[in-house]
């Protein structure tokens, strides 16, 4: 595996290996344990769009495991406001860093640097496209909180056109027969371009009624604000939906709910407290998997 800029360039194998050798490194990822294994490499991380979770988690992965960081948080410091392009700045960079992290508003542009890069490229997120890393943060979450991946009744919920983590996650759980509920405002469904690689197993719903007794999962998603062309538009789907303590009466017991977070309304506070809220320590887990990732990238030279 040289790039990751889909989660199709995750073989099965690699998954596991991933995930195992996160759970292993989680007292490295809590700052328990040390672990020098990416000494002397360097990480650029080069963020074109706001990030929180995505870039620290990166960059406390790679600290923890004894490597450097290099990067932009935001691109109006750098060059790009020159007029440079995304090529040229990737060759650059290419030079400097072991491997990139790229996060971008263009979709396909994790594609377009790693066909120019000499090291590897990771997507840290591709406009409307995939984000493959947080897929693999998410099956890592979901194992640890359900105790397994297969044969298990997902819902996926909120801004299913314009959110790139349910992409990458739709074509991950594929691979788990998984049955997949898409709840979404017919305006935000999920992408033909998505469900034509899926096997059947998935059905699409405007509303949550009567679906949320029968999952495991609830993975619920921020309505894209920024990806819309036109403020009209997104005026009409905002506040779609709001999961909240009282909706949560008819779900399993066992229900986890995901959020690759930010939140804005879609999870009301009063679900924090409950058994259901998985969508802190899911963001945690961005260390440990970005840590295995990371080692499995760089770390065997
Ligand atoms: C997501 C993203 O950037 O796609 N955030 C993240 O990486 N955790 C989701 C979002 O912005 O809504």
């Amino acid at each position: 595996m040289d790039h990751v800029v889909t989660i199709q360039d995750l073989a099965n194998d690699d998954i596991v290996s991933v995930l195992d050798r996160a759970r292993e490194l989680l007292p490295v990822a809590h700052g328990d344990k040390r672990n020098d294994v990416l000494a002397g490499k360097i990480l650029a991380t080069c963020f074109f769009e706001p990030s929180t979770r995505t870039r620290l988690s990166f960059e406390t992965a790679m600290h923890r495991l004894g490597g450097n960081v290099i990067g932009f948080a935001d691109p109006s410091a750098t060059s790009h406001l020159k007029g440079e392009t995304l090529a040229d700045a990737v060759r650059m960079v290419a030079g400097y860093a072991d491997a990139i992290v790229l996060r971008h508003p263009q979709e396909g542009s994790a594609q377009l640097a790693a066909e120019i890069s000499e090291v590897p490229v990771i997507n840290g997120g591709d406009g409307a496209g995939q984000h493959p890393t947080q897929t693999l943060l998410d099956l890592f979450t979901i194992r640890e909180e359900v105790g397994k991946l297969e044969g298990l009744t997902v819902g996926l919920l909120g801004d299913l056109r314009y959110g790139r983590t349910v992409h990458s996650l739709a074509a991950a759980l594929a691979r788990y027969d998984t049955t997949m509920h898409f709840i979404a405002p017919k305006s935000l469904a999920m992408p033909r371009r998505v469900t034509t690689e899926l096997p059947d197993g998935w059905s699409a719903h405007a509303a949550l009624d009567g679906i949320l007794p029968e999952l495991d999962l609830l993975y619920v998603t921020r309505i894209q604000k920024e990806r819309f062309p036109d403020p009209e538009d997104y005026a009409r789907v905002a506040g779609a939906y709001t999961i909240s303590a009282e909706i949560l009466r008819d779900a399993k017991p066992t229900l986890r709910i995901l959020h690759p977070l930010p939140r804005v309304d879609e999870i009301a506070t009063d679900v924090d407290g409950t058994d259901h809220a998985a969508y802190f320590r899911q963001a945690f887990n961005g260390v440990p998997v970005r840590m295995a990732l990371l080692e499995m990238l760089l770390g065997s030279d």
